[in-house]
């Protein structure tokens, strides 16, 4: 089933049970997984680092809940419901104190997984959000996410990144 589908069944299922909170999806929510960035994320523990090349030219960090580091540090696959995993990144900036050094510049974007894997069948178990500023990327932003971690990380649960020992 392809995710847009999830979010019409969602509509017809709040049409006929006539319920509130299947009410029109909260404007923090990323489209169409329902997905919000997860309060205190950023006290989460780190998986790894990353970094991306030009044009992006990204330094990225992935941390993860509880459930998520337990997961990785048990090596449980598929990881349990209840799994957060949250993609820091930053434009990618040379340190004005120390010339070697690359350090954080502006924040780009915060993207989320979250593992649900009755709510989510139809995307490997997870739902997706991509935040910018705190608002969720659109709709066309959020086709794209299933289709490239499952054409590349299918056989890792969908998941790019490794815990950095
Ligand atoms: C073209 C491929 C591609 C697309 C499209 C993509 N990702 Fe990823 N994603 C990656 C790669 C590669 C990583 C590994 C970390 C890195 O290199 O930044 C990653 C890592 C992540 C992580 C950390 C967990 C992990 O799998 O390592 C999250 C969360 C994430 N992506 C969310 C998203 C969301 C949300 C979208 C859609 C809005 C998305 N991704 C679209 C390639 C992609």
């Amino acid at each position: 089933m392809h995710p847009s589908s999830m979010l019409a069944g969602g509509g017809v299922l709040a049409m006929t049970a006539g319920l509130a909170w299947a009410a029109a999806p909260s404007p923090a929510a990323s489209p169409i997984y329902g997905v919000t960035i997860p309060k205190g994320y950023r006290d989460w523990t780190l998986v790894a680092p990353a970094q991306e090349a030009a044009p992006l030219d990204e330094l990225r960090a992935v941390v993860g809940n509880r459930k998520a580091l337990n997961a990785y540090r048990a090596g449980t696959r598929p990881f349990p419901d209840g799994t957060v995993l949250v993609k820091l990144a930053w434009k990618h900036a040379p340190s004005p104190d120390f010339a070697p050094a690359s350090i954080p510049g502006a924040a780009t974007t915060v993207q989320v997984m979250v593992k649900d894997s009755r709510r989510y069948a139809a995307t490997g178990g997870w739902g997706f959000g991509r935040f910018i500023d705190g608002k969720p990327a659109d709709l066309a932003q959020h086709e794209t996410c299933f289709a490239c971690h499952a054409a590349r990380v299918k056989d890792r649960d969908y998941v790019f990144t490794r815990y950095a020992p």
